[in-house]
């Protein structure tokens, strides 16, 4: 009987795709993939370290695999991803139960500290190794893959926002070398893959050796990757305003497999804050970039991140951020209530009062929910393309997402990874409906 492997996945869409790459590296060493924690032989939690709530749930979690352990001794527990690297050894003093603690850089030596721990050795691993762990990782198996895949092409973080731990979990921004992306890509779309999402935790910072021995933006690789047949769409995420070079901007404008959506992140509109943020950016140059974008694709859908409740964060700083969102009207957006995480310069500074930041994050919620729906029904009578992904909830219907990233259910029969012109004919809440054209 092979062994068992139950990976649980937090945070942020890199660690998805680390996760679908350690279950890979697994699965070459005899394992099989289960969705049960019960059942398996070894549990991976692939942790986030971003906000208090997020690390803290790993750690009840580990909680509840102690009865688990302590019916199966045999049962290996090990924790991945960003609170592995944070916290390392402190780990295995706090969870006993704990096997091995691998860090996001190291997730080539998985498989060799599996089996450590299958000799009943436990094992830490937080270096950022010289060596690219992909360049060690078995290439994509067909059968996990969807019509959509994520793809890193960036990792790490040079940015040091005053709040934010990735650039300490992460490490320092790495661009994969071009012709391994390229590679990647070719593979997954000879096994299907018709939309390729690229990763970064700033992925517009990307600068990769080229195939022609120059250093590579973005721009030029999503033009690359854009010549790959069977490939039809491309996005990106998470891109910073000051990363925002013009071949890139310009790609939005003539490259039509580089889809119209734009995750975009500011954080807040008050010039004060966002000094004190270290974002390096005012709203006004954030605003100047949006036109810019817009000039070049006036269609695109734009989505953001707000922190609300850092500290010093007055009434008029909010203000100024609500007064942002409105002037840019967005698509989408995801807002958090700040979260002092422990070696960030932030940390140090006086808090909001937690009342007064959960009201602001209401508001501003409550803001973009408003700009969220008018974005979906201005959806309504217009064709949009769909790249149905998988049956819906009621019989004979698909589901995918258009062009503008909005959930879209339809009434046909046609297979996961085709790609259809719709008419969207009504908006819920949090999906469309529309007709195959
Ligand atoms: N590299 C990306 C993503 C960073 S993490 C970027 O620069 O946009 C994703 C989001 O989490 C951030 O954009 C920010 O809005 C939020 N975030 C990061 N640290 C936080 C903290 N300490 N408290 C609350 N939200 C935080
Ligand atoms: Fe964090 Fe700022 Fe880097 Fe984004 S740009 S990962 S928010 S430090
Ligand atoms: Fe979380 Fe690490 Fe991603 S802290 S958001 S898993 S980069």
């Amino acid at each position: 009987m092979p062994k068992k492997l139950f990976i649980k996945t937090y945070g942020c869409q890199m660690n998805v795709y680390d996760s679908e790459r350690m279950a890979e590296a697994m699965v070459a060493e005899g394992y099989v993939t289960t969705d049960a924690a019960e059942e398996a032989d070894m549990v991976v939690l692939n942790t986030c370290h971003i906000r208090e709530k997020a690390a803290e749930k790993v750690y009840s979690d580990l909680g509840r695999l102690r009865p688990l352990k302590a019916a199966k001794p045999d049962l290996k527990i090990g924790v991945a991803g960003c609170v592995a690297q944070a916290e390392g050894a402190e780990i295995l003093a706090r969870m006993p139960i704990v096997d091995l603690v691998v860090g996001p850089q190291s997730y080539h030596r998985l498989p060799a500290m599996a089996r450590a721990a299958e000799r009943g050795e436990k094992s830490v691993d937080t270096d950022f190794p010289e060596e690219d762990k992909f360049d060690h990782l078995p290439d994509r198996p067909a059968a996990t893959l969807r019509p959509t895949a994520f793809l890193t092409v960036q990792e790490g973080c040079d940015k040091f926002c005053a709040f934010c731990v990735v650039p300490y979990t992460r490490g320092s921004e790495v661009s994969r070398p071009a012709e391994r992306i390229l590679r990647e890509a070719r593979v997954l779309a000879d096994k299907g893959v018709r939309e390729i999402t690229l990763l970064g935790q700033n992925v517009n910072a990307y600068h990769g050796a080229g195939t022609d021995g120059g250093d590579w933006s973005l721009a030029r690789l999503v033009r690359e990757l854009a010549r790959i047949d069977g490939l039809d769409r491309i996005r990106y995420t998470t891109s910073h305003p000051n990363d925002m070079a013009d071949d890139l901007i310009a790609a939005h404008g003539d490259e039509p497999k580089l889809m119209p959506y734009l995750h975009l992140p500011v954080q807040s509109g008050s010039d004060r804050i966002l000094k004190a943020m270290n974002r390096r950016h005012s709203a006004e140059s954030y605003m100047r970039l949006v036109e810019r974008i817009r000039a070049a694709r006036p269609d695109i859908v734009l989505s953001g991140d707000f922190i609300v409740g850092f500290p010093g964060e007055t009434e008029t700083d909010f203000a100024a951020t609500m007064d942002l969102i409105r002037a840019v009207n967005y698509g989408m957006a995801y807002s958090f209530k700040y979260s002092a995480r422990p070696g960030t310069p932030a940390a140090e500074r006086t808090p909001v009062p937690a009342g007064i930041a959960d009201a602001r994050l209401q508001a501003l919620q409550a803001l973009v929910t408003e700009q969220q729906r008018a974005c979906q029904q201005a959806m309504v009578g217009r064709e949009v393309t769909v790249l149905f992904e998988k049956p819906g909830r009621l019989p004979g219907q698909m589901v995918g997402k258009s062009d503008y990233l909005h959930a879209v259910h339809a009434a046909t029969e046609t297979p996961a990874g085709t790609i259809a012109k719709v008419r969207i004919t009504a908006s819920a809440p949090n999906s469309l409906a529309g007709t195959v054209v």
